[in-house]
């Protein structure tokens, strides 16, 4: 069986004003009465056992997850603060080499939309055979827009894995939207962020192309005293740059699943369409009332019971919390984190 690290440690910020630092969006319930980080943990739980599933976040983060989850002391990987995902992942690598030797290490997200799990564990399957033949394997998913936010991958077509994937001819992390869209065009890929791989393999590619991230942590994954002096001075990359568009031996499998990165409000219309009116208004709140007129594509997260009635708007987004209530168009989401740094200038 494997073992699984989820990296849970991310801000999501794009989820404000529901996801805050303490509660990030990995700890809010956004398409289901589960948190994400819950339905991740369930997820593992369809290809492994509940002992061998790990967190990857800080200790003020483990906190707050163990009020809401059932997870003992001895399932984190305790990072002293974010430095994205390549650290994480390397001192998970050692750590968890050291205790399940040989075993394979599958990576997850704690911010996916994934169903359904028979499928799912049937892509994990096929994953761990390839990781078993010392690839790096990712799942790849067919694109369906041009996103600049995703990883590329080009298959290597020509050449056949069994039971199923390529090589990877090519990898390359969130390039720009014109380039994306002839990678769409040409056939590539999205990389899905989930990662299987031997513990010895990562840790020989952390070794050839990262060995200023793997260097100091092996000297001091072991003590926690130690990590905090060394962890803030690791660079602050993602594995898809650190490893995975440098890296030689990698492998891609098709999904046969669908998911989603559930990377802003805009998810919602992807992930509960099926709980859109006829004019493409969605209403995410379990038992609020809600009521439309002549209004149309409407993300609508209401947070009580509060009658809310929409009357001649369109493509706006609406976020309430206890304290506070986004108004936004759906085009210029993408510019939350500009809003949150504005927001952060304020005394
Ligand atoms: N522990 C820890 N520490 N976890 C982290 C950190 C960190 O510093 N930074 C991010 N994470 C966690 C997030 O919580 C999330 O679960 C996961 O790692 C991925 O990080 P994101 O920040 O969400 O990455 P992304 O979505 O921009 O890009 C990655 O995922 C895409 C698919 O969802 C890349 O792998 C892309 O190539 C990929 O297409
Ligand atoms: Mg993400």
């Amino acid at each position: 069986k494997p073992v699984v690290l989820i990296m849970a440690g991310g801000k999501g910020e794009r989820f404000w004003p529901r996801s805050t630092v303490s509660t990030p969006k990995q700890l809010q319930k956004i398409y289901s009465n589960k948190t994400l980080l819950q339905e991740t943990i369930d997820r593992a739980r369809a290809f492994t056992s509940a002992d061998r599933i790990f967190i990857g976040c800080n200790p003020s983060l483990k906190k707050a997850i163990q009020k809401g989850h059932k997870i003992p002391d001895a399932q984190f990987v305790l990072e002293p603060e974010g430095r994205n995902t390549a650290p994480i992942i390397a001192l998970a690598a050692l750590q968890l080499e050291s205790r399940f030797p040989g075993s394979v290490q599958v990576i997850l997200s704690a911010d996916h939309f994934i169903q359904p799990l028979d499928r799912f564990a049937e892509s994990m399957k096929a994953g761990m055979t390839l990781a078993q033949q010392d690839y790096l394997v990712t799942c790849g998913i067919v694109p369906t827009r041009p996103d600049p936010g995703y990883g590329y991958i080009q298959p290597r077509k020509s050449e056949v894995l069994k039971p199923a994937g390529w090589m990877i001819e090519q990898f390359h992390e969130k390039p720009d939207i014109e380039k994306a869209a002839g990678y769409v065009k040409d056939g590539f890929l999205w990389n899905s962020g989930i990662f299987l791989w031997k513990g010895s393999v990562i840790l020989e590619e952390f070794r050839k192309h990262a060995p200023e991230i793997l260097q100091p942590l092996e000297k001091t994954y072991k003590s926690a005293a130690a990590l905090k002096k060394v962890f803030p001075t690791l660079p602050e990359q993602p594995i898809d740059i650190a490893i995975m568009e440098r890296s030689q031996r990698r492998a891609v499998v098709p999904a046969s699943f669908q998911w989603d990165d559930v990377g802003s409000w805009l998810a919602l219309e992807r992930i509960r369409s099926e709980s859109a009116d006829a004019d493409g208004n969605i209403f995410a709140g379990e038992k609020t009332q809600t009521a439309a007129f002549d209004a149309r594509g409407n993300i609508i997260v209401p947070n009580s019971k509060r009658l809310i009635a929409l009357l001649g708007v369109k493509d706006l987004v609406y976020v309430e919390t206890d304290t506070s209530v986004l108004i936004a168009t759906k085009e210029r989401l993408n510019d939350i984190k500009k809003l949150i740094a504005k927001l952060k200038e304020k005394p």
